[in-house]
């Protein structure tokens, strides 16, 4: 069959990896994409939120599957978009309808559901501007540090998380008097600060039977040693090595199976991914967030551990016989480093020219902001195209191994710039004694 896949991450350049070698998988197309899924193959330059934009290159290419990447084409309703027009019903969408996205576009309708399904989560309440006073009061009951979420997406910057109370008290007042995320901030869910471990648990679902993807655990900050601003992702590790079989059963019953049967007893058709954001408190796992997506660069340790037919289980999805599949993972650890341009996460260059790609051995160099150009003399030149540049995504029989390559390969490639994390899985190593 042909596929279309939306987005142009390292994420998206990992799905094209792994369908790719689907002997069902017929041509491939990535809208937007990047210099790395040009490999696998025809990059069209359509912005995923561009429905019908997509439509054309649907019906124009004869595409059987869409796969969607990033939550803003879920939350405005892609899925719905197909499902409502007679000639794009029959295509398969991966990724939930508007209805099932609100789990990751609406953090007050998630909190609301796990309330409702008894799923752990962080005691909560959320204001309006109407109710800035009474916002302002409740965070007096709370100790800090405080957290507070625009209820609507605002790019990953919507959570913010003040040390003392007067920060928390003049935050809040921003976002829900002067819209400091706009629309996103018309909502705020105030939140108790959970202390502990965090991971990412992702789950593949056809609505009734789901897979249980490998865990992830990914490192947010831009400085080592977790400091500095939050950016999408400096690099991620998989398995999570305190995430054992145990933690991993009470995540199940208490998480999944929940929000499984709540989305089913809520009249919500989910077909797509499920990634859970939890904290690990003493063992015990509490619900950060849902994304309806996979996460980036998560994807590009989560997908190359999978060992089975990535295609084959996307059909499961669409067909609703997800429980039919097999689903087998690789034992081996995956790391991956993020190469980013100076700068990032804030203002930063495009356009410097990388080298070294081709030197690369032993890893996975996943593009997540690149670009082909033309040189002077007509020849291809790949250039940055993004902050998050490369993932260099390395297997291993232990995470050391798995690191000493990703950080090996690193140093391989070039371009003006180039910055990365060198404590990516430092902290986990303790697990290992
Ligand atoms: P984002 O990925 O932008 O949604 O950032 C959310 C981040 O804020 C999470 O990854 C956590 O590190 C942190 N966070 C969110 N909610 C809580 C909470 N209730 N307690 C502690 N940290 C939290
Ligand atoms: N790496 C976090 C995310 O994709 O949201």
């Amino acid at each position: 069959m042909n596929i279309l896949i939306l987005g142009s991450g390292g994420r998206e350049h990992a799905f094209a990896w792994k369908l790719s070698q689907s002997p069902n998988c017929n041509q491939l197309f990535i809208a937007p994409g990047n210099a790395g899924t040009s490999a696998f193959g025809t990059n069209l330059a359509v912005s995923p939120t561009d429905f019908a934009g997509v439509k054309k290159i649907v019906l124009e290419q004869d595409i059987s599957m869409v796969v969607v990447g990033p939550e803003d084409p879920l939350v405005k309703g892609i899925h719905d978009y197909f499902i409502n027009d007679d000639e794009l019903k029959r295509v398969s969408v991966i990724g939930p309808q508007a209805d099932g996205a609100q789990l990751e576009g609406s953090k007050d309708f998630s909190k609301q559901f796990m309330a409702r399904h008894r799923i752990p989560t962080a005691r909560y309440e959320t204001f309006t501007p109407a109710t800035l006073a009474d916002g302002l009061s409740f965070l007096e009951t709370l100790s800090p540090p405080y957290v507070l979420k625009a209820d609507g997406l605002a790019a990953g910057k919507g959570v913010v998380i003040p040390l003392n109370l007067a920060d928390a008290k003049s935050e809040l007042h921003e976002m829900l008097a002067n819209a400091k995320f706009g629309n996103a901030s018309s909502k705020v869910v105030i939140e108790e600060f959970l202390h502990g471990i965090e991971l990412s648990v992702f789950v593949l679902t056809d609505g009734h039977s789901y897979k249980i993807l490998p865990a992830a655990k990914d490192y947010k900050r831009i400085g080592e040693q977790d400091t500095g601003l939050n950016t999408g992702g400096m690099g991620a590790v998989s398995p999570v090595p305190f995430a054992n079989t145990d933690f991993i059963k009470k995540v199940e019953d208490r998480v999944i199976i929940p929000t499984i049967n709540g989305l089913k007893q809520e009249g919500i058709t989910y077909k797509g991914f499920i990634f859970i954001g939890l904290m690990n408190v003493n063992g015990e796992p509490f619900v950060i967030e849902y994304n309806v997506r996979m996460g980036d660069p998560e994807t590009e340790v989560v997908i190359p551990r999978i060992k089975s037919d990535l295609l084959d289980l996307f059909s499961g999805v669409a067909n609703g016989n997800l429980n039919e599949k097999s689903f087998e993972t690789d034992s081996r650890y995956a790391t991956t480093v993020m190469l980013v341009s100076a700068g990032y996460p804030e203002e930063y260059e495009k356009g410097k020219a990388i080298s070294g790609l081709d030197k690369v051995s032993d890893s996975i160099a996943f593009h997540a902001g690149t670009t082909n150009q033309k040189t002077s003399d007509d020849a291809e030149q790949t250039v940055t195209n993004g902050g998050r540049v490369i993932a260099v995504t390395s297997y291993g029989t232990t995470m050391a191994e798995a690191l000493q390559k990703s950080f090996a390969n690193a140093e391989l490639i070039h371009y003006e710039g180039k910055y990365y994390r060198k404590d990516i899985g430092e902290d986990l190593k303790k697990y290992f004694n």
